[in-house]
């Protein structure tokens, strides 16, 4: 019987290393592997998440390719955790050394239970890593085994039992003979030591195998060859412990991971009318009765409020939606839409838009920078930018807030209740008072005061038969000369008015 690693172990601090020196070749990018982004996070993001659900007492991670790369990003997701760098990569064995390392250098000792996690599994839960650190406490293991059966074993490290379905060792694909290469039981990677053991193991892992490598994996054997008690507990959704080694496999998860994201919001109370062209990242939050509409994306920290419907056809980039709000076929960055307000079809919110409740931004629209107060309209075919707009303001179709002189950008200001006419210009700096007014075609060079109509353009000049007399022989001058004479003949009944 082996023996059982001290019950003081048992709900113990939890560590964790994650291992992410490796650069991920197979990716061919200038961008690390693990740097790779999925559902809007990088794939060790996605780790650290998972992995700070435990709120461990100390996590390390262990860096090496394109560190000057993976190193600021892994501090910025995770502030607490330590770096530790791995200046070559000799093996997972060797990687683990160096965090210990690590730790002992800023006068700490991992002490409890430590999980060792790679930092390409983006689908990883904080839940299975909860689980399986009880599992292995519960067990009193000195090592255990997340491992997993999965449909081809092929690369990985295979879990050998012994007939009483004890845990031997991890043999690892290039060692293995024909008969393990036929186990279907892998180690995923992600391993729990007993910090103790793991101290004791680490110095005596060699590097005597078919890749000459330090192989964490042969801790397992250590601990059976010392009489302590190994486990393996497969977890029965193996994506969740599968790496990205290539583009094909990075859009494989982002995929799972899509479809995972889109069903735990339906379960939430969200419509989502396709599944399949909706694409949610990880940070979004939904409101219940929300509603999506196929092709739309809802990217990064966007918000959407209670009974909002988005979609078809939008894309929304850490966009705050109001409750009750319609956006359809929009493109929106960094922008807010009031409740109840409405947005497109076509619109583009570019950063630093704020649609107010009840407002309306409408077709072929784009906004920057601008704020739209509570019921203000742009419904046609504008270019709103540097502006504010006040309360219940109408801007008329084909208005072009002139923002930027060839050197600087300045700002518009319409006042509340202001209605502006068609196909006007704001040359920008420029304000318009409140409850003011403008003329179709206004180019509004100078401010309005509030309640004054603004005209820019001359009294308008008919020159009776232009067309016939400077366009003669073309069709406008045979059309025109038809309705002179379809009115001469008529004289009297009223004609066209
Ligand atoms: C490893 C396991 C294998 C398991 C498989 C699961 C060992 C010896 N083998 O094999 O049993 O089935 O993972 O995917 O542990 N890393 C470092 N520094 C190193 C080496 C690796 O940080 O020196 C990191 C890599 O970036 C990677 C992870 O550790 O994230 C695994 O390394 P890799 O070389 O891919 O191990 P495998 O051969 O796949
Ligand atoms: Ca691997």
């Amino acid at each position: 019987m082996p023996t059982r690693v001290p019950s003081s172990a048992q709900s113990s601090p939890v560590s964790v290393i994650v291992l992410a020196a490796g650069g991920g070749t197979r990716m061919r990018s200038k961008t690390m592997k693990v740097l790779h982004r999925v559902a809007g996070r990088s794939m060790v993001e996605h780790v650290l998440v998972a992995v700070s659900a435990l709120e461990p007492a100390r996590v390390v991670a262990v860096v090496g390719h394109g560190r000057e790369q993976v190193g600021p990003h892994i501090q910025q997701a995770a502030p607490h955790a330590l770096l530790a760098v791995q200046e070559e990569q000799h093996g997972t064995g060797h990687a683990v050394r160096v965090a210990v390392e690590a730790v002992t250098a800023v006068d700490e000792r991992l002490q409890g239970t430590v999980l060792v996690a790679y930092g390409d599994t983006p689908l990883l839960t904080g839940e299975s890593l909860s689980a399986f650190a009880a599992e292995h406490e519960a067990a009193q293991c000195a090592v255990s085994i997340l491992s997993g059966e999965v449909p081809d074993p092929t690369g990985y490290g295979r879990v050998v039992r012994d007939e009483d379905g004890e845990v031997l060792a991890i043999v690892e694909e290039k060692d293995a003979d024909a008969d393990q290469r036929l186990i279907r039981e892998i180690n995923s990677g992600i391993l729990a030591f007993d910090a103790e053991f793991l101290a004791e193991a680490l110095p005596q892992i060699g590097n005597d195998n078919a890749k000459g490598e330090y192989y964490l994996t042969d801790a397992v054997q250590l601990a059976r060859d010392a009489g302590l008690t190994v486990g393996a507990y497969p977890i029965e959704d193996w994506l969740q412990t599968e790496g990205a080694n290539d583009r094909k496999q990075l859009a494989d998860l982002g995929r799972i991971m899509n479809q995972r994201i889109v069903e735990r919001w339906m379960r939430e109370g969200v419509s989502v009318m396709d599944p399949a062209t909706t694409w949610i990242d990880a940070d979004v939050v939904l409101a219940q009765d929300v509603t999506i509409l196929p092709g739309t994306q809802l990217l990064g920290a966007t918000v959407v409020g209670e009974d909002a419907v988005v979609g078809p056809d939008t894309t929304l980039q850490d966009c705050e939606v109001g409750a009750g709000a319609r956006v359809v076929r929009t493109h929106g960055e960094l922008a807010v839409v009031g409740e109840g307000a409405t947005v497109g079809p076509f619109s583009y919110l570019r950063p630093g838009s704020v649609v107010g409740a009840a407002g309306k931004i409408g077709a072929f629209v784009e906004t920057k920078n601008a704020t739209i107060g509570e019921g203000a309209k742009v419904p046609h075919l504008s270019y709103v930018g540097d502006a504010e707009i006040g309360e219940g303001a109408n801007i008329g179709a084909g208005t072009i807030f002139a923002n930027y002189d060839g050197v600087a950008k300045h700002r518009t200001r319409i006042g509340r209740h202001a209605k502006t006419a068609s196909n006007n210009t704001f040359v920008a700096p420029v304000e318009v008072g409140d409850g003011a007014g403008t003329g179709a075609g206004t180019v509004v060079r100078r401010d309005v005061p509030p309640g004054a109509l603004a005209v820019s353009s001359g009294p308008q000049r008919n020159l009776p038969g232009w067309a016939q007399t400077r366009r003669a022989g073309t069709p406008q001058a045979e059309a025109a000369e038809q309705a002179a004479s379809h009115d001469r003949s008529h004289d009297g009944d009223g004609g066209l008015g």
